[in-house]
């Protein structure tokens, strides 16, 4: 009923829908109100563009083995999924998110391997010496070994990346010596490299490019302290779009090319955006932590820390005339956040004014506290951005820190010396009362310690953050 062409018009008009979605999907996720419809956008993309490849593979004639592969990959790969986002805590997001972007990265590598395997490899093959008729030989190169050295950093930083944020290697930086001369001197070399495999392709220049990107992806992201984890991350985000983008040249797949650009640019605008947030500098972070250098071991004292049991925060609360709750990490590990909610609600109705200030990087994950307090039903207009708050501790009778750590240090403001200097943080110490809630007096995500629980006006109340909150509620 339907020839061949008809058949690949419509699949690529589905591809053309597929994008649409997808950029509905990131319009969508950008708002609370509208992300669960920008979800269903990204899914509903996915699903054509899923079913358009089938097609189009079916419709090339392709083996039946490959198309068992195809479909047996799909099925594979989707029952990991699901199970993956059925059983993940919200607080293990990062690394998963981490693990996905090295997955990508190492297609990009795989997918460049294929491509010089079935052209630049054998000069007579029927792939090279198409090529060479169309005199694309030399760009179809240069998309292998740009898309293998993408492919190849994204892998292993990406990797690092899930071991630092999973605390299964230290996020401290790595320092070794010359490290910028290090970075810069891979992406010369790749450059070179590039050239003479443009020049005259050959297996070991490709082995090599592998290999050099390898180390430098590693490298680039064990350089990066735990403090600025958060945008690479995001940057990682970026590198996988961009790997997805070089894939989709050699494969001449339009949909791989167009998402694989919006992740790349979303993923370097959100970085961007984070490193403003964090008051640090785009260029610095992005290559691999330039300019960066490890602080002097802490051995400062502080003096004593004071403490504050449950009863008599519930005390110094039902007094109050506002109270700000800045959660943090502890928050999610606790999963206090229905507490939380239950607090806010009993206080609003005793004519406490709540409101929620929330740090740009507070949790391990962007907007991972908005969408806490959101589960939570807890109201949109009184969670509030750093920058809409800050000036109002001042006049704040009492300030909850719930399991924050690193966005409430005062340290990032006032101690040149310290690794988050310059930071911007929450100005909690402001307020009137502060009563910080965690289990000890370890330091947060960053390893530095925090003057603030030190201060005349803060008070630590020890234990679980939901435990606590729960004797709180109890109390009043
Ligand atoms: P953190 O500095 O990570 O501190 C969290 C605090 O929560 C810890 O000090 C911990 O102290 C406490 N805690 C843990 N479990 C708890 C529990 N069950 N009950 C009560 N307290 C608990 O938190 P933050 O202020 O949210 O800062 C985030 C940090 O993560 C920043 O350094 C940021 O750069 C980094 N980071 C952020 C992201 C993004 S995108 N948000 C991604 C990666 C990294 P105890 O152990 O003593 O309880």
């Amino acid at each position: 009923m339907f020839n061949a062409e008809t058949i690949t018009n419509v699949a690529n008009a589905a591809y053309v829908v597929a994008a649409l979605l997808f950029i509905l999907a990131l319009a969508g996720l950008s708002k609370h109100e509208t992300s669960k419809a920008g979800n269903a956008f990204g899914m509903a993309g996915m699903g054509v563009a899923l079913v358009a490849t089938i097609v189009l593979a079916i419709n090339k004639q392709i083996e039946p083995l490959g198309l068992a592969l195809l479909i047996g990959a799909m099925a594979v790969g989707a029952a990991i999924g699901l199970w993956r986002a059925k059983v993940v805590e919200m607080t293990g997001m990062p690394e998963l998110i981490a693990l996905l972007h090295s997955f990508v990265g190492l297609a990009a590598v795989l997918v460049g391997w294929s491509g010089y395997l079935h052209a630049e490899f054998n000069a007579n093959s029927q792939g090279a010496l198409e090529l060479a008729k169309e005199g694309m030989l030399g760009i179809h190169s240069a998309e292998v070994f740009i898309g293998v050295f993408i492919g190849a950093v994204t892998f292993t930083g990406s990797i690092v990346a899930n071991l630092k944020l999973s605390a299964k290697i230290k996020s401290a930086p790595l320092m070794l010596p010359g490290k910028n001369f290090l970075n810069v001197g891979s992406l010369v070399l790749f450059v070179a490299l590039t050239v003479w495999f443009v020049i005259s392709p050959n297996l070991w220049l490709l082995v090599g490019v592998t290999v050099l990107a390898l180390l430098l992806g590693w490298h680039l992201v064990a350089s990066i302290g735990g403090g600025d984890m958060p945008v690479v991350v995001s940057m990682l985000n970026s590198y996988s779009g961009w790997a997805a983008a070089a894939s989709g040249f050699l494969l001449s797949n339009d949909l791989l090319i167009i998402t694989g650009a919006l992740v790349g640019s979303s993923g370097a605008y959100l970085s961007y955006i984070m490193c403003k947030a964090m008051n640090r500098s785009f260029i610095s972070v992005i290559a691999g932590g330039f300019g960066i250098e490890a602080g002097p071991a802490e051995d400062k004292d502080y003096g004593e820390h004071r403490e504050i049991t449950a009863e008599g925060a519930a005390e110094m609360l039902a007094s109050a005339s506002s109270v700000i709750i800045t959660p943090g990490y502890g928050m999610a590990v606790a999963q206090a956040q229905y507490g939380v909610a239950d607090l806010t609600r009993k206080l609003r109705d005793k004519g406490v004014n709540v409101r929620f200030g929330i740090h740009p990087v507070a949790g391990r994950l962007p907007g991972h506290m908005n969408v806490l307090l959101a589960e939570a039903k807890v109201p949109y207009d009184i969670v509030l951005e750093m920058d809409e708050i800050n000036d109002d501790f001042d006049d704040t009778a009492v300030v909850l820190v719930i399991g924050a750590n690193d966005t409430v240090n005062p340290a990032a403001s006032e101690d040149p010396g310290s690794p988050i200097a310059g930071m911007p943080v929450l100005t909690v110490w402001n307020a009137d009362n502060v009563i910080v809630f965690k289990r000890s007096m370890a330091s947060g995500y960053a390893g530095v310690q925090n003057p603030l629980f030190f201060r005349d006006n803060s008070q630590m109340l020890f234990g679980d953050a939901r435990d606590r909150v729960n004797d709180i509620l109890a109390a009043l």
